[in-house]
């Protein structure tokens, strides 16, 4: 028996494998800014199963190959929920609905804020404790899935630390079920990219064309940056940077359309937005940099520093910041930081998120006219 299992979860990983050979392999090749709409990829990119027959989001997985008008319907559809949030607490869209929140890496501010959307929109909830489940007496994932999918769940919210996880998963369960992607690996985030292009959108406007925008620090291990990149191209930012040290910034990372800068001074010069990222140090292999003090002393943001971008630029970090490594307390804490901002408004991407994949395409009025009081 104990072979067997083995044998599966071995199988389980092979696949994961495949699918992260695939997905990286694909991840640098999306080229030039592209504008696409979703009518150009459906059929082509047989991979993307995140899109249903008529092009709707159906999972969400990546950035990667959805068109402009997805992105933009996910934004406006956030924005009417962020009136939600702040006028009323419930809406009852994704009544009778249960999600199931699989965590498989730490978390603070992703898990919760799908938690809240969840609850936010009336759906039931349940938060997997990994490491208090059977995964832990040798039970492989799928099937763990097959038994929460036993209890009529309609939707996973997974983070896995390995690249394709969510892809798997998506390829795995019953049709009716939907899974959305909290991270995987150093692959995508990209419900972190999306309430980060809110933000963005609501300080700066919409037209992202005008905007250029720096992404600092380690940007090799980042699942952040990488889906970051994607939609700031999708949504055709004026320019799009990538700074930080040789070490800590892939080869060919030029081909998914950046402009590389090894000083930071120059890569945020004329910047209207910053995204600090952290040293992904659970994913580095060897020694990377010399020291964290040295990297603060080459990369680290500072006020003097940040005072090289434009004079109204935002800064903006995923979270968690490390003080004192890749941001000084004052910039992280000062009039131009919208990072907590970044937290909030990640409640009302997510919900929107939910429900365009569980609830059908739900606009934003739609949205409003299902107010429930407080
Ligand atoms: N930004 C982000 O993913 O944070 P958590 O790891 O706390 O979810």
């Amino acid at each position: 028996m104990d072979a067997l299992i083995q044998r599966a979860h071995g199988c389980a990983r092979a696949v994961i494998c495949v699918h992260l050979h695939f997905l990286l392999k694909g991840g640098y090749k999306v080229v030039n800014k592209p504008t696409r709409r979703t009518d150009d990829i459906i059929g082509k990119d047989l991979w993307n199963i995140q899109l249903d027959d008529n092009g709707q989001l159906k999972h969400f997985l990546t950035i990667e190959g959805l068109g402009t008008n997805i992105l933009n319907q996910i934004l406006d559809t956030a924005e009417s929920f962020a009136g939600v949030n702040e006028s009323v607490k419930k809406v009852p869209l994704l009544r009778g609905k249960t999600i199931v929140n699989l965590f498989f890496e730490a978390s603070t501010r992703t898990r919760t804020t799908f938690e809240l959307a969840a609850k936010r929109l009336s759906a039931d909830v349940l938060n997997m404790n990994i490491s208090a489940s059977a995964t832990s007496k040798g039970e492989t994932l799928l099937d763990t899935l097959r038994n929460l999918e036993a209890m009529q769940t309609d939707m996973f919210v997974v983070r896995h630390a390995d690249s394709g996880t969510a892809h798997f998963i998506a390829n795995h369960v019953a049709p009716h079920i939907r899974v959305l992607n909290a991270g995987d690996g150093r692959h995508a985030h990209p419900t972190q990219a999306m309430l980060d292009m809110f933000t963005i959108r609501r300080n700066k406007g919409a037209d992202f064309g005008k905007l250029r925008v720096a992404i600092v620090g380690d940007i090799m291990h980042s699942r952040v940056a990488r889906s970051q990149i994607h939609a700031l191209n999708t949504l055709n930012t004026g320019e799009v940077r990538v700074v930080g040290p040789k070490t800590l910034i892939p080869k060919d990372i030029e081909s998914m359309g950046v402009n590389v800068f090894h000083n930071l001074t120059d890569g945020i010069k004329d910047a209207d937005v910053v995204i600090m990222l952290r040293l992904q140090k659970e994913r580095m292999q060897g020694a990377l940099l010399p020291s964290e003090q040295e990297y603060f002393q080459l990369y680290g943001l500072t006020e003097e520093r940040f005072a090289l971008a434009k004079p109204d630029a935002i800064v903006m970090h995923p979270g968690p910041i490390n003080r004192g490594v890749e941001i000084e307390s004052s910039v992280a804490d000062g009039d131009r930081s919208v990072i907590l901002d970044q937290v909030t408004y990640g409640i009302a991407v997510r919900m929107a998120v939910m429900s365009m994949t569980l609830g059908g395409n739900v606009g934003s009025n739609e949205a409003a006219n299902h107010q429930e009081t407080k």
